[in-house]
Order: structure tokens, then C-alpha cells, then sequence
């Protein structure tokens, strides 16, 4: 994208200067735009909304120690037909990222051009993704590599209109490697996890969308609820298959649809099959769990890795969810009889080679809970009122709900009053740890970071966060799309 930094000037006057502390060595240009699709051979190519015009967007793989410049150009269509909105702000959830590079939903106006966060038609947005680990000002810069992230992913963020653009294909995925988790799972380095990687590191977007009965994607942007499609996507297709080789595949899950919560399950001739549990929302767990199910709330990850090797040649498994969930609101408490197949491999690709992958029994030390840090405990209630969803009985305001301070850790609660509805809530740029799930030990594959909690009917969870390194206005959320667009979502800031 060149070298010149559109703004470099406006930001190096930003508090806590982290153009200029961490500046870019890697630019790179996306353009947002009208692409088509085929989402199914037998249906009408659709037209997306995408980066670069595509379904997910491109892959970034980005590696810790090397900032990255990217320049989102908006060239969407002024006039919109259907739903959504053109104007658009983008999120990479859940980077550590200086706050006018996160994708604030509702800033237009701040001055210079990595200051607003929205763009319209015809405009462009320099987002800063310095790629340090958090904690930099106590790690000498650096930042502790204990917090090293892996899976993340970008997506709209448009005040009012996340759910129907997002929807629409604005979605990609970003993977974030460090010396460990170095992405080479031949790294001579004797510390590297050598998990699997290239081809054998896949990826894997799920959502639902819905289909009329000309074939065009459709979507109801006034049911309040949240939006519940019928067919089965993985990356952009609809219940497609992969062939594979017999070794070991790292899948990473992303549950990116608009409401729907997913019980995930690998099945082999009916039954369920175990598989390692790696990393969730992101985090490499300390430990790798054996896992025969992952149930993700929207927006929530979770990296498995698959041993293939297992089965014979020709097998065919499918990646299937089990969840009852008929409408907006909440799964159904229930299981189905035969669990709907989202993804079907074939066990038939020759190999191409020794797999040097592995799964080792460490996997990354994960930062103390000190509880002596805590200065503070504050509630987030998620509830229904006033005709909309609230926090704290507010709806979505440009001022702060919180205001913690840069240095310091709180406890807070997050409380889902109802046996109505399900709410899995997005804590912006820190990650937590749940110290209580409704009152109790949180199971362990809910032990390490997270920055997604489903808090379904009547849950509450407690959750420790650390605020560091850049102070600014994030925001907390519910990433039922539909529920944050109606506005069930708060602004805070990170304060010196
Ligand atoms: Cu995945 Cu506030 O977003
Ligand atoms: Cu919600």
C-alpha cells in the first residue's frame, strides 16, 4: 500500500502514541466492496458485501513483533438495496489495539484520519495493528508473551447495522503467530508447539443464513430476538465437504452467525469422536483438553486439533450441531435426535509427507489472577427493557458506563436476569479470566482467556480483567448481532 501513514501526524499526538512507539512495518490495502458469490452450485450467485469483495474476507497471518498498517478503503455503493449499511466500521476482534484502530461503532467526527472510525462510500480508514503482546509498559515493550493471542477475527461494526453487514459477508479471519506457536510445525526452534500448520491449519467460519425461495439470501432486520437461518455454512458454502490426509488437522471454530449458539460435535458412523481441545476465543489453553463436544456462542472460537490418522482410508466424518435453537432468543434446552451435519470430510487424500505436527502437554503459561490487584467490582446486567435491550438498563450511548483506570484490575459481573434469553457478551481489547460461573468453579475449558461469555438464561459470570497499555473508549456487547444493533451495548474507557 506505499509507505506514506495518512494521519501518522493526528495519532502521534494520541495519548499513548502507538503509531509511533510500534510503528508499521507491514502495510496492507483491503478494499470493502460488492463482490458475487456462490454460496451453494445450485443457487443463484449472490451479491456479497466482503473484504475484498470475497466470503470470508482475505486471511491475515500476522506475527507477533511486527505492526501492521492496514488501509480499509470503503467502496461500497452509496444507495444500498436490501439491508445494511455502507458505512462501515472495522473490528479485529479481539486484538490488543490502541482504541481509534478498534472499530468504535459510532465515531465519525474525531479529528484526522486515525482518529473518526467510521467511513462512508468513497473514504478510507488506517487501522494500526501494533501486534505486541499485552502488558508492554510492565514488559519493557514488549508485552508478556504469556498473553499471546491465535485466533482472531475482523468484522463490521457499524452502529445499528453489525448484524445485516456482517450478514451480508463482512467477516475474515486473523491469525496471530508468535516464536511458540510459530506456525511451521517442522520449527527446528525446540520450544515451538509444532501444532499443525499451512494446509493443515484450516480455518473453519460457521454461520446460518437463510435462502428464499428464489434463492437469494434474505434477512429480517426487524425481528428483535436475533436472526436464525436454515441452511449450514462453512466458509461462505453451504454444508460443503473437505478431503483430507491421514495426519493431523488444526480446525479453528468460529461461531459467526447472528444468534445462534452451536453444540459441536465430530461424528464417525454415528457416533461422536473425540478430539484436543486447544485454545478457546483465541487463548492457547495451558493444557490441551479431550474433548468429545464445543458448544461457542456467537463470536466465540475454539481451536481443536484432529487426528485423522485414525480412521480408514475413505472414511467420511462430519462436523455436526446438536443444538435446538428455533428462534432468536435462546437454544432450546435440548439436543436433536440426529445432530444436522454443518461439514463433511473425506478420509482420502494421500499423505503428502511425515506429519511432524504434535500436541504437546504444555501448551502456554497463562498470567496470574492476582486478586490483590483488584481496585474495583462493578455489575453488567443484560436484559429486555423499554422496547430494546439494555445494559444496566441503558441502551448503546457515546459516553462511558465505566470508566476503569489504566494499570489497574476489576472484577466484573456479568448478569443475564432472565430465563428468556441468552447473551454471549464481548469484552473488548482485554482478555479475562471467569473466576465464578454462576457461583461456582468454571468448567475447564472455560479456565483460560477468554473475551466471549455466554451468559444463557439466568447465568452470571465473573470475570477478572487487567486494563493496560492504551487508554480510550471500547466497548462491551452482547455479539448476539441483533441484540447489540438494538442497542445492547456499552461504551468504556481505559483512563491514565
Ligand atoms: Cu466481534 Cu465488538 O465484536
Ligand atoms: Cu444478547
Amino acid at each position: 500500500a506505499g509507505t506514506g501513514i495518512a494521519g501518522e501526524k493526528e495519532c502521534g499526538r494520541a495519548d499513548h502514541q502507538a503509531w509511533s512507539r510500534f510503528a508499521p512495518q507491514l502495510f496492507y490495502k483491503v478494499d470493502v466492496k460488492i463482490g458475487s458469490h456462490s454460496f451453494h452450485p445450485e443457487l443463484p450467485t449472490a451479491e456479497v458485501w466482503g473484504y475484498e469483495g470475497k466470503v470470508p474476507g482475505p486471511l491475515f497471518h500476522a506475527r507477533y513483533g511486527q505492526p501492521i498498517l492496514v488501509r480499509f478503503r470503503n467502496q461500497l455503493p452509496n444507495s444500498v438495496q436490501g439491508f445494511g449499511s455502507p458505512d462501515i466500521s472495522v473490528h479485529l476482534h479481539n486484538l490488543h489495539t490502541p482504541s481509534e484502530s478498534d472499530g468504535f461503532p459510532i465515531d465519525w467526527f474525531s479529528a484526522g484520519t486515525c482518529g473518526a472510525t467510521l467511513t462512508r462510500p468513497g473514504e478510507y480508514k488506517d487501522h494500526h495493528y501494533p501486534m505486541v503482546y499485552a502488558g508492554v509498559d510492565a514488559f519493557g515493550g514488549i508485552g508478556d508473551p504469556r498473553e499471546a493471542l491465535g485466533t482472531l477475527w475482523y468484522h463490521d461494526h457499524r452502529v445499528d447495522f453489525t448484524a445485516a453487514n456482517v450478514y451480508r459477508g463482512m467477516a475474515g479471519f486473523f491469525l496471530a503467530f508468535d516464536e511458540i506457536d510459530s506456525g511451521n510445525e517442522n520449527d527446528p526452534n525446540p520450544n515451538a508447539l509444532r501444532l499443525p500448520s499451512g494446509e493443515f491449519d484450516v480455518p473453519l467460519m460457521l454461520s446460518d443464513k437463510y435462502f428464499d425461495s428464489g434463492g437469494h439470501l434474505s434477512f429480517d432486520q426487524f425481528n428483535q430476538d436475533g436472526f436464525i437461518g436454515d441452511k449450514w455454512l462453512v466458509n461462505g458454502k453451504i454444508q460443503p465437504y473437505f478431503h483430507v490426509a491421514p495426519r493431523k488437522y488444526r480446525f479453528r471454530l468460529l461461531a459467526a452467525a447472528t444468534a445462534r449458539v452451536w453444540d459441536l460435535q465430530l461424528r464417525f458412523q454415528n457416533r461422536a469422536q473425540s478430539f484436543a481441545q486447544i485454545a478457546n476465543d483465541g487463548n492457547l489453553f495451558e493444557a490441551p483438553l479431550l474433548r468429545s463436544n464445543v458448544m461457542l456462542g456467537n463470536a466465540e472460537r475454539a481451536d481443536i486439533v484432529v487426528d485423522f490418522s485414525r480412521f480408514p482410508v475413505g472414511s467420511e466424518l462430519f462436523l455436526t450441531n446438536r443444538l435446538k435453537h428455533l428462534d432468536g432468543r435462546k437454544p432450546e434446552n435440548d439436543f436433536l435426535a440426529t445432530p444436522d451435519q454443518v461439514l463433511k470430510f473425506i478420509v482420502d487424500r494421500p499423505l503428502p509427507g511425515p506429519d511432524n505436527s504434535r500436541v504437546l502437554s504444555h501448551l502456554r503459561d497463562q498470567p496470574p489472577i492476582t486478586m490483590s490487584e483488584v481496585v474495583n467490582t462493578r455489575n453488567f446486567v443484560f436484559a429486555r427493557s423499554g422496547g430494546g435491550w439494555t445494559i444496566n438498563d441503558r441502551q448503546f450511548a457515546n459516553r462511558p458506563l465505566a470508566s476503569p483506570k489504566k494499570g489497574t484490575a476489576e472484577i466484573w459481573n456479568l448478569v443475564n436476569p432472565s430465563g428468556g434469553w441468552a447473551h454471549p457478551v464481548h469484552i473488548h481489547f482485554e482478555e479475562g479470566r471467569i473466576l465464578k460461573r454462576n457461583g461456582g468453579d468454571p468448567p475447564a475449558h472455560e479456565r483460560g482467556r477468554k473475551d466471549v461469555y455466554l451468559i444463557g438464561p439466568n447465568e452470571r459470570v465473573q470475570v477478572f480483567l487487567r486494563f493496560r497499555d492504551f487508554v480510550g473508549k471500547y466497548v462491551i456487547h452482547c455479539h448476539n448481532t441483533i441484540h447489540e444493533d438494538h442497542a445492547m451495548m456499552g461504551r468504556w474507557d481505559i483512563v491514565a
